[in-house]
Parts: C-alpha cells; structure tokens; sequence
C-alpha cells in the first residue's frame, strides 16, 4: 500500500495533508525518514511513525449489519461440518465480522453481525440489560401460574432466569402463541423456560434487540444498521449520554 494511503486510513488526515508530511521530512518508516513520494509500506509488518514519536495504527471501519437469520442455518463464521453459516447468508467478503450472541439452528430472525467487540459485548452481557424479545409458538396452552414463573424467574437446570416480560397473543390450534422479552442469552434460553414450565417451544423467531427491530427484513435478508441505530442501542447501555 502506498504510504500516503496508509496514513490516511490512520486518520492523519488528507492524502494531500500527508504528501506534504512526507515532504516535511516528519515520516519514518521503521526508524528511518522516508526522503522520496510514493514508495510501498506493507501496513501488517512496517512500522510508520510520525516526528519518530507517534506509531500510525489503521483505524478499522466499523460494520454493523443486521441480518433476518432463516431457519436451518448455525450462527458461526465456519461451520467445520460444512452447514450453511449465518455469513454465508450474506456471503460477505470484506473482512472479518462475527454474529453477536447466537441463534439456534431452528430459530429464526434478528441477529446482528460486527466487527466491533466492544459493541458486541454491550449487546449480549445481562449487566446492561438490553432487551431480546422473542415471539414463541409453544405446545400446548400454558396456565396463568406457568406463566408467572416465567415472569419471576425458574430454574431452567444450573441457571435461574432473572425477570421476563410475558404476554399471550394468540391460540394456534394445539399451540399458543406469546411476546417474551428477556435480557439474558444462556444457551437455547427461551427453549428452556418453556420446557420448564411443560410447554416445549415449536418456533421462536427473535423480533427485537433493544430499539431495533426486524421490520420488513424477510428470512434471509439483511440491511445495514443505520448510526443513528447504533447510537440509540449504545444510548440504551449507557454508553452514551
Ligand atoms: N433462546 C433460545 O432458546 N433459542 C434461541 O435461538 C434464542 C434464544
């Protein structure tokens, strides 16, 4: 890559700005001043320095992507048996991004992918409560008590669920229908708790993370998540005031 690009990818400013650095004479490169335009730097193993005092780093663009997550498809970037991948979904080639949190193989819909980790990490640790809200077609029909133990909290085996909002939408022939937000993400969570209550989950797709929601996203689709999104969610943290 050519030097110029480099410090301009490191935020030193315009191409322009960083010919006349180069110029100047205040460009290092590995310890030696660079005297000539133009020349090639390989950004993984040269060291680029500024005055020989401040080491240029690139400054990553950030990508967030949401993604409505079709069934029969693993949330991971490589799937050793050869499963199709939530980035296969997107078939993305520039550059590494990871899915935050994960979806069962069966589940469906809202799942965001980065290359953010701080970001990730503030979407799926409990402690900053953002909230997952889940529409469940479960067996069977639950009893009001069920349903009051999903609210408070149940032992889902080695873990007790903190508080759930639970709202009943509808009577499926057999199965019925409910709005679950939680803000936890143990392992196949919301499968749990209805199987703890007697009511096994028959499909859970995910609707919502924090203020974004899946819209007109079909199974399979994805879009971009707007700044303004992503400064509400981090808003939603704390992390922004
Ligand atoms: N809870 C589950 O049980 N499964 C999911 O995919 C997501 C939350």
């Amino acid at each position: 890559m050519r030097l110029q690009k480099f410090m301009a990818y490191c935020g030193v400013g315009s191409r322009r700005k960083c010919e006349d650095l180069i110029r100047q004479g205040r460009v290092y490169v590995n310890g030696s001043k660079v005297k000539e335009m133009g020349i090639l730097i390989d950004p993984a193993k040269d060291i680029v320095s500024l005055d020989r005092k401040h080491v240029l780093k690139m400054v990553e663009k950030k990508i967030y992507i949401m993604l409505n997550k079709p069934q029969g498809t693993i949330t991971s970037v490589h799937d050793p048996q050869g499963r199709k991948t939530v980035l296969d979904c997107i078939n993305w080639k520039n550059g590494r991004i990871y899915p935050v949190g994960r979806l069962d193989y069966d589940t469906e819909g809202l799942l965001i992918l980065t290359n953010d980790g701080e970001f990730a990490y503030m979407m799926t640790h409990p402690k900053y409560e953002i909230e997952k809200e889940y529409y469940c077609v479960v067996k069977g029909f639950p009893k009001p008590a069920d349903l009051d133990r999903l609210r408070q909290g149940l032992d889902i085996g080695g873990f007790v669920t903190s508080t759930a909002k639970v709202e009943y939408l509808a009577k499926k022939k057999e199965n019925s229908v409910f709005r679950l937000v939680i803000h936890e993400g143990k392992k196949r969570q919301v499968r749990r708790m209805f199987k703890a209550i007697g009511h096994p989950v028959v499909y859970l797709r995910r609707d919502r993370i924090g203020n974004l929601t899946l819209g007109k996203l079909k199974p399979g689709d994805w879009r971009y998540i707007a700044n303004e999104e992503i400064i509400d969610l981090k808003i939603l943290t704390g992390g922004v005031r």
